[in-house]
């Protein structure tokens, strides 16, 4: 059935198809062209960090983290259960085990108290989802990791220019990687980039990506030919998703102006309503600036959740969920997990729902969306 109105909707701000047509026009449609070059100074500059580069997903931003900390078979990594399959699989992928944290019951974000006792002399990387763009306790977990000389990987999927701290994520870690895929805040459909903030891997994290040649080094003139010195893949966008990605980048203020409306509605519209029925809301603490990416309830249990959504979906309004705990997960429970293991993670996998969240949601239609909640009353 289609839904009247959906989860997402990708947005436009106004200059996407012109400057797509011209990455076109201008004769290089391919990686590393002019718009791939302004997404990296836009980046760079307002993150203030030494090196971004732009790939074809958050995913591939991931596992090229992995192939720059040289992960290998045998290593662990330590993830919270609660996230995306990818933050796994890119270290997954060279052949290292997950070693899953629960998370907090407030922010969602992994757990810093239960971080330090997960560390082992294998541990390769530890990785803090910033959950909705809502900071990690950074402070404590960069303390943790430096003492066991651990490197850290952000995974800022969903928090591009939130901050923590006052400082924006993606700038903690030794490596940070971002999504643009078209359910993130700045979009381009599918895309991704890895912030570099270690100048000692940038070199090496150029060449991975550009299929292990030393193009880069080539186009700055610093080499008089390009060859193969490494290993590598090809992770670069092409400049026609660049130029899309460029001009929402440009206006990433006026987006996120148009997701706090949203997100700000939602909160003071249904705050009563959930303290009545015992639903958790979104918890941003004082110290984080949050990106409005999306609106989360945590519902009193798994029965009200589905109930929510059949009842939304009743009336034409798609809400979803996720994640499906990783350590129960098929491949998970290959990895030795367990029912218990994370019973923050199991009760929020269960209990939490997403409502629709798109730049463009108009106040008519968020109002809909808010009767249609205050409306339900849960069983449990
Ligand atoms: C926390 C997290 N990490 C990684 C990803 C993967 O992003 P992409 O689709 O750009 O590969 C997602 C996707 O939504 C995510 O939520």
């Amino acid at each position: 059935m289609p839904y009247r109105i959906p989860f997402n909707k990708p947005g436009l701000t106004g200059n996407e198809l012109r400057y797509v047509a011209d990455a076109i026009t201008q004769g290089h449609a391919a990686g590393d062209g002019s718009f791939t070059r302004r997404c990296h100074a836009i980046l760079e500059e307002k993150l203030g960090v030494p090196r971004t580069l732009l790939t074809t997903s958050c995913t591939h931003a991931l596992e090229m983290a992995a192939l720059l900390l040289e992960v290998r078979p045998g290593d662990e990594f330590i993830l919270p259960s609660f996230t995306f399959v990818s933050t796994a699989n890119a270290f997954v992928l060279r052949g290292a085990k997950p070693v899953f944290v629960d998370i907090r019951p407030d922010t969602l974000n992994m757990d810093e108290s239960r971080l330090e006792r997960l560390i082992t002399p294998r541990t390769k990387a530890i990785l803090p989802v910033h959950y909705a763009g809502v900071g990690c306790e950074m402070d404590r977990i960069l303390e943790i990791a430096a003492r066991h000389g651990v490197p850290v990987v952000e995974d800022n999927a969903h928090g591009l220019f939130a901050r923590y701290r006052d400082r924006y994520l993606g700038t903690f870690g030794a490596l940070a990687t971002q999504s643009f895929h078209e359910t993130k805040n700045v979009i381009c459909g599918e895309g991704g980039a890895l912030v570099v903030n270690d100048p000692a891997l940038i070199e090496r994290a150029e060449i991975l990506r550009e299929k292990g040649t030393n193009r880069s080094k080539f186009f700055r003139g610093q080499v008089d030919k390009y060859t193969w010195v490494d290993t590598g893949s090809s992770y670069l966008i092409s400049d026609i998703l660049a130029a899309f990605l460029c001009a929402q980048l440009e206006k990433h203020e006026q987006i996120t102006v148009a997701r706090k409306r949203i997100w700000e509605g939602y909160y003071g519209e249904l705050s009563a309503w959930a303290a009545s029925q015992h639903v958790q809301l979104p918890f941003v603490p004082p110290h984080c600036a949050q990106p409005y990416h999306m609106f989360y309830m945590v519902m009193p249990s798994l029965r009200d959740r589905q109930d929510l959504i059949e009842h939304l979906a009743d009336h034409g309004i798609l809400s979803v969920f996720h994640y499906i705990p990783l350590h129960l997960s098929p491949m998970g429970l290959q990895f030795g997990g367990r029912p218990g293991q994370c019973p923050v993670t199991e009760r929020v996998g269960d209990c939490l729902l997403r409502l629709p969240f798109y730049n463009d949601l108009t106040e008519s239609e968020q109002s809909e969306v808010i009767d249609l909640v205050r409306q339900f009353q849960c069983a449990d």
